[in-house]
């Protein structure tokens, strides 16, 4: 029987930038604080706790805050603006750990926006790159999930619209959904501000999922890239596996299996995807 891993798997560029930060504030002795989770990825998150990295939930939270010696690290799926103003005003000290793929579409939203544009991002709502992005729109703005919610929804007549969406969304439906607005005859300025991480990883699994008898998906149970590689490889393969950590895997191995692929959300840490492949390979 072959173990195989994805070709892309794990830790996107993004997320291993604000990891490794935060890994090198703790050396510095400071208290540390992530503005959110840093990543969707629980293991990661306890690690860091266990180090004596503090989570500030929500703003609450921040106002309530005295700043003192502490830095705050803002994670990389990025915050509202109102996150930067109440750190300023408050006068913490703070790292932009924003992956800068996401700090671009909080760039391309503020100055469309200003422009009288209507923004839409398309993705999940309650996401908080989602949220974050919003929180950086100058104007109104709308967030779609799918292809039929964008059917539904009719701006004025004449309006100028702005299309971003979210870094991990799905390709193909994005550009269903552009059609859609083309179609409507909207004014539109479209920006794919998909990152190429999520595509190379979709697609790496996709791949590797049509050829494997069993697949096995690692990643955060929040993480919302980890659950599209999981619709994904559901799709080319029967026997797939959703598991955040080692211990969530309970596999019966039939003789017949020959391929068993593994693939990771972008938030799944190196050590965790090598610790599940050394268990199927000694264990089956
Ligand atoms: Fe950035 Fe793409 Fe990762 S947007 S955080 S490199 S998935």
């Amino acid at each position: 029987m072959e173990v195989r891993l994805a070709e892309c798997a794990g830790f996107c560029f993004g997320v291993k930038r604000a990891v490794e930060t935060v890994y090198e504030q703790i050396e510095t002795g400071k208290t540390i604080y992530t503005y959110g989770p840093i990543v969707h990825n629980e293991e990661v998150v306890k690690d860091l706790e266990k180090k004596g990295v503090g989570i500030i939930e929500n703003r609450e939270e921040l106002i309530s805050m005295q700043s003192g010696a502490a830095t705050v690290i803002i994670r990389a799926h990025g915050v509202p603006k109102e996150i930067y103003d109440i750190l300023e005003q408050k006068g913490f000290e703070y790292i932009d750990a924003t992956c800068p793929f996401v700090k671009r579409i909080h760039r391309i939203v503020e100055k469309e926006s200003r422009n009288g544009r209507l923004i839409i991002i398309v993705g999940n709502q309650g996401h908080p790159e989602v949220r974050g992005i919003m929180g950086w729109c100058n104007g109104p703005v709308t967030v779609l999930e799918t292809p039929e919610e964008a059917e539904k929804f009719m701006p004025k007549e004449g309006e100028k619209i702005c299309i971003v969406s979210q870094t991990t969304y799905n390709y193909n439906k994005f550009q269903y959904i552009v059609e859609i607005f083309q179609k409507k005859g909207y004014n539109d300025s479209v920006v794919n501000t998909i990152c190429n991480a999520t595509e190379e990883r979709q697609q790496s699994a996709k791949v590797l999922a049509r050829e494997a008898d069993i697949m096995i998906v690692i990643g955060g149970k929040h993480s919302s890239n980890t659950r599209k590689l999981y619709e994904i490889c559901s799709r080319e393969c029967a026997n797939t596996y959703f598991i955040q950590t080692l211990d969530d895997l309970h596999l019966e191995l039939p003789k017949a299996v020959r391929l068993v692929g593994i693939t990771a959300g972008a938030s799944t840490p190196n050590k965790l995807i090598e610790e599940v492949q050394n268990y199927v390979r000694i264990n089956f």
